[in-house]
């Protein structure tokens, strides 16, 4: 099943409540959420108190893609918060295991993200304890980036290795998401589609939502 994530990111934060009912009614599922600590990546955003803000608008799954150094102090903050979902950099923790254990412990989805220039091999000992493996298409810590075409052969070889070991884990990619590279991380096997600047850049993020997840369930029916 392909779900489409809006990213919050690129929405316009003081009408958020809004923005947010707008890309539900066009189909989003999930709403996607960048943390970011001005450490690991160049960019800051926003914290726990904002996703406390966030769940009482919608009641849709909140999304939190964390991009900062030590994780594991803040994932407390956000599962209590109320994160549906938190995804962890494999290049930010030192005890990736534990960290996502973390999270679990924390009755939230497990992820684990890779960065565009790190190899799907380094999840091979966590992918058995992963709800979903979040492959970025971009560098993080901006939205409205040009997609990175080399990122989709992790997507097929995720897809690959889930087939060949019987696991279990939903494949999400974030970065450059748009009409005209949505068929394509279909096509590689992504299933949860984040998408920022495709939704809340310009015009009517209902519409806009709309048209990407048409063309993304078009791309998946095509699939053989
Ligand atoms: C980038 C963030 C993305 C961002 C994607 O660091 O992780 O979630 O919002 O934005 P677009 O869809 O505009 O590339
Ligand atoms: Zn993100």
């Amino acid at each position: 099943m392909i779900e489409l994530a809006p990213s919050i990111l690129s929405a316009d934060f003081a009408r958020l409540g809004e923005q947010i009912r707008a890309a539900s009614e066009g189909g989003g599922s999930v709403i996607h959420v960048d943390i970011m600590d001005g450490h690991f990546v160049p960019n800051l955003t926003i914290g726990p108190p904002v996703v406390k803000s966030l769940r009482r608008v919608t009641k849709l799954p909140l999304d939190c893609h964390l991009m900062i150094e030590n994780p594991d102090e803040y994932i407390p903050a956000f599962a209590e918060a109320g994160a549906d979902l938190i995804s962890v950099h494999q290049e930010a923790c030192r005890h990736l295991n534990r960290t996502l254990h973390h999270v679990k412990d924390h009755n939230c989805l497990a992820g684990v993200v890779i960065n565009p220039a790190t190899p799907v091999e380094t999840l091979s000992e966590v992918l058995d304890i992963v709800d979903y493996v979040l492959v970025m298409s971009v560098n993080p810590g901006f939205g409205g980036q040009r997609f990175i075409p080399s990122t989709l052969h992790k997507i097929r070889r995720l897809a690959e290795i889930r087939r060949q070991r019987g696991l279990s884990y939903r494949i999400e990619v974030d970065g450059g998401v748009a009409l005209e590279t949505v068929a394509d991380v279909v096509r590689a096997g992504a299933e949860i589609l984040v998408a920022g600047n495709a939704v809340f850049g310009n015009g009517d993020p209902r519409k806009n939502a709309e048209a990407l997840l048409r063309a993304a369930t078009e791309a998946a029916l095509q699939k053989v």
